[in-house]
């Protein structure tokens, strides 16, 4: 009797289907007659005016809870974004990104994070041009790469170098934030002119992108702005600021605190509680008279503006949007990091002000990415990386964002530089061929993923009525110097593994006989999402039948036939079955 946990839809996306081939219809499987019908009657009954009776609406790019996950939804199937992020001015030159885009295909990339900047789309106040994106669209097609578009408008990195210039000079109608007695090159969140603008240029490239590309699916989320938050203080100290700040907390956030009090951030939960759980006040009386009430304001009042600018954006064409954040470091004050930011602790403010953005998203460079990935993979809000580190670092974590946190998408920064036969790519190649699977698993909350080095050398989990004891392998004594990979439970006493460096042990964690033994290992791969078997792993491959393994990563002499390792060999995928015993 297969049991229902594990039935799994193995139909592999058929790349395509979801980017603008010919046919948008399974024609392929069809007989030649049906084929042509297919293909040739939607098209006449389109030209006489009809619909045909079978037609689908065209349903675009959406976020789906899917049981455990929340999910990419494209052309009616999650989505993984395998991605990267170009370098900040590569996408402003169509000649420029002409050899790029073919290269990030070679590497296995499914998504290109792609800026695209206020100054090339409005150069003129009301003028519009959008002969840059559908240049992009037209190159992203033919490579067969979707994109996630940057909105580089009102901020970037802080400043307010990306909006055009007929916004710079304005500085009457479209104010600075004041620092220090001084105007600064960073537009204040406070300019009500500024939020329009904004949201009207904003407007017009959604109603484009929609016109162009509502049925294609080539876009399939936009950033709104790039980590914005105020640079050099820790707030606006504009006159229009200052009075804001002296006067009472808007109501609507009091009441959003007090609705949402059990799922706040432990941090703004803490500050809030300390001083009173007061839903009435000056920001100072509320949040405390420090540079933590500063960061509270900011991140309201950027939070009130681009949601403003979201909104608009889906009014015109609704598909995921979100707002990126540069981290703050330890111990840093607001305004060494741009104070307002969506950090975790100000998450819950941005929430108050507006329902339009989906989610928030890490740039996520720090080391200790396990714990900012499930900072930000808290009360609702999905894991997506637009940034993070590539190369052998990179190849790993993707491992743990995807499998541990069902992160529905992982986009290295400079994703240009990256070698084209590296680390990244080979990771990308493997969870490409998982895919139907690994987006199965993280619905069921069925996959465990991780990232193991010295100073970290295991984890433990239960999943499938075991308890699995993950480290780094070893062979002949010597330790691997670092593992990663995921494992998926697929079946009763069954899983499947992928990745590299590392080595499972298991103990029972259901009745039944005490001993756990392993019946046998696989190694293969999936293609078109159904398991194909290479070889039988036994002997030194599972330790004499003691441990589930993969490759030991040992990267020096060779011994007793202890293999080279090299970071851009495929990581292994392999099955393993266990039986109990007395
Ligand atoms: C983070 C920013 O979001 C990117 O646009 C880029 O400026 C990188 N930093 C540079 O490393």
């Amino acid at each position: 009797m297969p049991d229902a946990r594990f039935a799994i839809e193995t139909g592999r996306p058929n790349r395509n289907m979801t980017r603008g081939a010919a046919c948008p219809r399974r024609c392929g499987r069809l007989p030649v007659v049906m084929r042509i019908a297919s293909c040739v009657l939607p098209a006449a009954l389109l030209l006489a005016g009809l619909q045909p009776a079978f037609a689908q609406p065209s349903v675009p790019p959406h976020l789906e809870k899917r049981g455990a996950a929340t999910q990419l939804i494209v052309d009616g199937k999650p989505f993984l974004i395998l991605g990267g992020e170009l370098h900040n001015s590569s996408s402003s030159s169509l000649e420029y990104m002409k050899p790029i885009w073919p290269r990030l295909a070679a590497m296995g990339l499914n998504t290109v994070v792609t800026p695209l900047s206020w100054e090339l789309i409005e150069p003129r106040e009301g003028a519009y041009d959008f002969t840059l994106v559908d240049g992009l669209l037209a190159q992203a097609r033919a490579a067969h790469e979707h994109v996630v578009f940057l909105w580089l408008a009102s901020w970037k990195n802080g400043m307010s170098s990306y909006a055009p210039v007929w916004v710079k000079r304005d500085t009457q109608r479209f104010p600075r934030v004041v620092e220090h007695g001084n105007e600064v090159e960073i537009l204040s969140p406070m300019g009500a002119a500024t939020q329009e603008a904004d949201s009207r240029a904003f407007a017009a490239l959604m109603q484009h992108i929609g016109q162009v590309d509502g049925a294609q699916h080539t876009v399939l989320m936009m950033q709104i702005e790039n980590e914005v938050g105020v640079l050099g203080d820790s707030r606006d100290r504009s006159a229009a600021a200052n009075q804001a700040f002296a006067g009472e907390v808007p109501g609507a956030l009091t009441a959003y605190l007090q609705a949402h009090h059990h799922t706040l951030d432990p941090e703004l939960r803490a500050l809030w509680d300390e001083h009173g759980d007061q839903t009435a006040g000056t920001w100072a009386e509320v949040f405390g008279d420090t540079e933590r009430a500063d960061e509270i304001f900011m991140a309201w009042h950027y939070a009130r503006f681009i949601q403003a600018v979201t909104a608009r954006g889906k009014a015109a064409y609704n598909i995921p949007m979100y707002v990126n954040t540069w981290l703050m470091g330890e111990d840093t004050p607001p305004g060494e990091y741009p104070s307002g930011c969506p950090e975790p602790r100000v998450i819950d403010i941005w929430r108050a002000a507006g329902q339009a953005i989906d989610f928030y998203a890490p740039d996520l460079y720090a080391s200790n990415f396990e714990e900012w990935c499930k900072r930000y993979h808290r009360d609702g809000n999905p894991l997506f990386m637009p940034e993070a580190r590539g190369g052998a670092l990179g190849a790993a974590n993707v491992f743990y964002a995807l499998g541990q946190e069902a992160g529905f998408g992982f986009s290295p920064f400079g994703i240009e530089d990256e070698d084209v036969k590296g680390p990244l790519s080979a990771s990308y190649s493997v969870l490409s061929s998982l895919m139907p699977l690994l987006i199965d698993r993280q619905s069921a909350d069925a996959v465990h993923g991780f990232v193991l080095d010295p100073s970290h050398p295991m984890v433990d989990f239960v999943m499938n009525g075991y308890r699995l004891h993950v480290t780094l392998d070893e062979i002949f004594g010597r330790r691997s110097e670092r593992g990663f990979g995921l494992i998926m439970a697929t079946g009763p006493d069954e899983f499947i593994g992928v990745g590299k460096g590392f080595r499972v042990t298991f103990a029972p964690r259901q009745a039944g006989s005490p001993q756990v033994g392993i019946a046998a290992v696989d190694e293969g791969w999936f293609e078109n999402g159904k398991w194909m078997p290479v070889r039988r792993l036994n002997g030194d491959e599972d330790d004499q039948g003691k441990a589930w393994e993969f490759d030991t990563l040992i990267l020096e002499e060779k011994d007793q036939g202890n293999a080279w390792y090299s970071d851009n060999l495929p990581a292994r995928v392999e099955k393993v079955t266990l039986y109990r015993f007395e």
